[in-house]
């Protein structure tokens, strides 16, 4: 029995009969996206439905996000308004049972119990499949919590894909990490690197395919490390597996994210130059242009090394859009350090970017290191890196002004009667368009853009 009962009978018996209902909330990166969406294929066997309104919900996921500090308060500041709804809906007679699923209930399920007692669950990353048997447990009265790292794969005991259908969607090949950047959580919230065998990606991508799927994200944390086994048992790379699933027929476009500038090995570099299902868009996070920076970042990475690699994928893919990660005042960060930071992005120039203020995380070694750099000066140093970003984003899409591009179209706009798809480089198109154009790639001209979207007319062919 690996999970943990914390108390008995303080949230009360629970009815027998099972909740119907299921709200998720889902905060952070795209993996998480991925879980929800699998956490409520688990429950529907159960009997439950999703639905959009928490005040419905029988059952109140959060899947969390433990990467940042204010990530994470923002999980509890929701407990805080979830705590009103389950005390509003029991004055009406129902009972709601409120999950904290993800990477904070990995790394602070113990606090989460402590601190929230509406909290009736507590439930990491690697144990969703058990969610309906943790269900009655809780149902007999119980509040458990659930953060062990299971032998058995989570992955091959979640029921197959029956999700609402959708033309691009994320497809987890490989969790954790096991390069321990000093500033990071993730190599003790999601555990150590664990990559999916070929046959089980490629049989969910199928799926998923035959259920309308057009475009393909490929998850990991570290994804260009994969290493699935493939039909002969030994381990495939991740150029091998896009490989293997560009022959899906009606499969039209694929991406992944997130990779490390260590693994882009050149089979990956040719995937880009080869492939021509293989989206021309890379994000490749460098977290700081300093090598002193990146040394004690452990990211055994230097400046010039993220030079030479971005040179060598745009040989092999002029048009690539490159996208970055990059985190400013981190312990110790020099004006110098960090102006060798903008010096990079202006060298390299970014078609997209995330940059975030270094946030001290628990037990990891960065948040002991002497030199921590008060918020004024982070917050200063994110602004003017912001600016020059923004210009560089704003470039990058004025630049199709005037071209015409293929356009996924995706879903439905706003406005009415107008749809939003995804160029191959990942921005955002919004087109007036008929619903019948949704799931096909069709050529869109570009009339205007700005820094985060661009809009155009179909174009006769
Ligand atoms: N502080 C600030 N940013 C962080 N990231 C990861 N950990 C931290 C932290 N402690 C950023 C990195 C990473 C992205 C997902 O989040 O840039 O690539
Ligand atoms: Fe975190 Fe990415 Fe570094 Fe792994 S490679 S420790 S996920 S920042």
């Amino acid at each position: 029995m690996s999970s943990e009962e914390l108390l008995r009978g303080t949230s009360g018996a629970l009815p027998a009969a099972p909740p119907k209902k299921v709200f998720v909330k889902t905060f952070g990166c795209q993996m998480n996206v991925y879980d929800s969406e699998r956490m409520v294929e688990a429950l529907v066997p159960a009997g439950f439905a999703e639905t959009t309104d928490m005040a419905d919900a029988d059952l109140v996921v959060l899947n969390t996000c433990h990467i940042r500090e204010k990530a994470v308060e923002k999980v509890y500041s929701d407990l805080g308004r979830i705590r009103d709804v389950k005390a509003w809906r029991a004055a009406e007679g129902k009972t709601t049972i409120v999950t904290v699923a993800g990477c904070v209930a990995q790394a602070e399920g113990r606090e989460i119990a402590r601190r929230a007692p509406v909290v009736d669950l507590v439930v990491g990353p690697q144990s969703y499949h058990r969610l309906p048997d943790l269900l009655g447990e809780i149902r007999a009265g119980r509040r458990i919590v659930e953060t062990e790292f299971p032998e058995a794969d989570k992955f091959s005991a979640l029921p197959p894909r029956t999700g609402p259908r959708q033309t691009a969607a994320f497809l987890t090949v490989q969790e954790g990490c096991d390069k321990f950047c000093t500033f990071c959580v993730v190599p003790y919230t999601r555990g150590a690197e664990y990559s999916r065998a070929v046959a089980d990606i490629v049989a969910e991508a199928e799926a998923l395919v035959a259920r309308g799927v057009r475009e393909l994200t490929l998850l990991g944390q570290n994804v260009n490390g994969y290493h699935g086994a493939g039909a002969d048992g030994s381990a495939r790379t991740l150029a091998q597996l896009l490989v293997r699933l560009s022959d899906i027929a009606d499969l039209e476009r694929l991406r992944y994210v997130t990779s490390h500038p260590r693994d882009m090995g050149c089979d990956l570099i040719a995937a880009h130059r080869d492939l021509p299902k293989l989206m021309p868009y890379l994000h490749l996070p460098f977290q700081s242009g300093a090598d002193r920076i990146l040394a004690a970042m452990n990211r055994k990475h230097t400046a010039d090394d993220y030079r030479r690699l971005a040179d060598r994928i745009r040989k092999a893919r002029p048009d690539i859009a490159l996208s970055t990660d990059i985190i400013v005042g981190f312990p110790g960060e020099t004006d110098a350090e960090f102006a060798e930071t903008l010096r990079l992005v202006r060298e390299i120039g970014f078609a997209q970017a995330y940059s975030f203020k270094y946030s001290g995380r628990p037990g990891t070694p960065a948040a002991g290191m002497d030199g921590q750099i008060p918020d004024a000066v982070k917050a200063s140093r994110l602004d003017e890196l912001q600016s020059l970003l923004e210009v560089q984003q704003k470039s990058f899409n004025s630049g199709f002004i005037g071209q015409v591009v293929p356009v996924l179209f995706e879903r439905a706009g706003r406005r009415d009667g107008h749809l939003v798809g995804r160029t191959p480089y990942l921005q955002l198109v919004h087109v007036e368009a008929a619903m019948a154009a949704l799931g096909r790639i069709l050529p869109v001209a570009i009339a205007s853009a700005s820094q985060n979207s661009l809009t155009g007319t179909l174009h006769a062919a």
